[in-house]
């Protein structure tokens, strides 16, 4: 087992009306308020008149249109507004872009250059304002992690910023809040959540408990994700993936494990920089095909014991047990009912070049099944 070291120091704050408690963890931090939200969902669901409303003692500022992808611009239109406010407290209020969006702004206030090049060389600040984070689609992990993605149009970019400063301080998960989340958005965020874990249950050296715990946490998402997207007021399954999404991503599930490479994302973030599709889109295409990938002489004993321990396969051989469980995996997706090709996306082989060459910036050459630009090219070419 490896070491590790390992600190989550968000307040998770989870249930049906936890929002009562904001004024409080709001005021902890001052009364001038960064509000970050995304195109207006928070203003047709209400939670947008409910911040107001809690928040009354508050000076308020709004960056507002933050987009799914979200934008460099963006980020830079915040650090502006903080600046000239004297902001005290971030709030994001929103999904992943939303909450991404907002960590970067709350350290980018402390870099004095250009905040791309922070984004795109993982410069550490010394300092962050505090952020709280107000969950309204249960998908990427980033309430609960140090993570950010952001997107450049100008250069095709879209690449991931760390900075422990900008884990969450509060997180307020009501699970309510993803009622009004749509079929299509909660089957991509759930597939995102499943991603998180299978990028971590293929890596080379797993212990027994994460292997454990990452398989109950994708049989959890197996179970919910079809009752959210059939029923969206189900509360135990909102519930379910909500908790689930935020464990999912910040390293808590495989801690003491080696690093299997985050393949599938980092293929992802190339097709969302040059076409800009819906992340747990983008995944659904490309996870199955690089499971067909990479299953080989090494990783076939892996492969099935996920087909027993998660897809329940019995009485097969590991190879066929192997097989069997990413058909599976690949059914599961198209039941929820996502575009299971990149053709239905519209988008054809031009950039797959560029894309290979950028994916992961050379990292998955270390990944468990180690890929070389010409095996994503591959990956890609099927997904067609
Ligand atoms: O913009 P609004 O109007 O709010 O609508 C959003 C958006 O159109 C809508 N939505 C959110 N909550 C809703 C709702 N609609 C109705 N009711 C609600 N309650 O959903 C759409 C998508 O939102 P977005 O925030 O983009 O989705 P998601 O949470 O999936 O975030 C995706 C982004 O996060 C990055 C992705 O790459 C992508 O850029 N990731 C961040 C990670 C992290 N920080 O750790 C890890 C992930 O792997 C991922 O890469
Ligand atoms: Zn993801």
């Amino acid at each position: 087992m490896e070491s590790f070291e390992y600190q989550a120091g968000t307040k998770v704050l989870f249930g049906k009306g936890q929002i009562e408690h904001l004024p409080e963890e709001i005021g902890k931090f001052g009364r001038k308020v960064l509000l970050c939200y995304g195109g207006g969902s928070i203003k047709r669901n209400g939670i947008y008149q409910q911040i107001y409303d809690l928040l009354k003692d508050c000076e308020i500022y709004e960056l507002a249109g933050i987009a799914p992808n979200p934008r460099i611009t963006s980020v830079k239109e915040g650090i502006a507004l903080c600046k000239e406010h004297g902001i005290d407290v971030v709030l994001a209020v929103g999904g992943g872009s939303v909450i991404d969006c907002a960590k970067v702004v709350a350290a980018g206030v402390y870099y004095d250059g250009d905040p791309w090049k922070m984004v795109s060389e993982n410069i550490q600040t010394e300092n962050a304002l505090p952020l709280v984070s107000v969950l309204t689609l249960a998908a990427t992990g980033s309430e609960y992690d140090d993570g950010a993605v952001i997107t450049n149009l100008d250069t095709n970019e879209k690449l991931g910023y760390g900075n422990p400063l900008t884990m969450p301080k509060v997180s307020i998960l009501d699970p309510t809040y993803t009622y009004t989340v749509p079929a299509k958005q909660t089957a991509a965020g759930s597939i995102d959540i499943m991603s998180h874990l299978l990028e971590q249950y293929f890596g080379p050296d797993n212990t027994y408990l994460a292997d454990q715990m990452l398989a109950g946490a994708i049989k959890t998402v197996i179970r919910y994700a079809p009752v959210a997207v059939k029923e969206p007021d189900n509360a135990q399954a909102r519930g379910e993936l909500m908790w689930t999404s935020s464990l999912a991503c910040n390293g808590i599930l495989s801690q003491g494990c080696a690093y299997g490479g985050w393949c599938c994302h980092a293929i992802e973030h190339e097709l969302s920089a040059f076409y800009d599709v819906t992340h747990g889109v983008g995944l659904a295409i490309i996870t199955p095909r690089w499971m067909r990938h990479i299953l080989n002489e090494k990783s076939v004993g892996r492969f099935a014991q996920y087909g027993r321990d998660v897809c329940g396969i019995t009485g097969l051989d590991d190879q066929e047990t192997a097989e069997k469980a990413i058909d599976e995996t690949e059914k599961f997706f198209a039941s929820l009912g996502v575009p299971m090709t990149l053709r239905e996306l519209g988008i054809g082989e031009e950039h797959f070049d560029e894309m290979a060459e950028h994916a992961g910036r050379g990292r998955l050459a270390n990944a468990y099944v180690p890929l070389l630009k010409e095996d994503v090219k591959a990956i890609l070419h099927d997904c067609l």
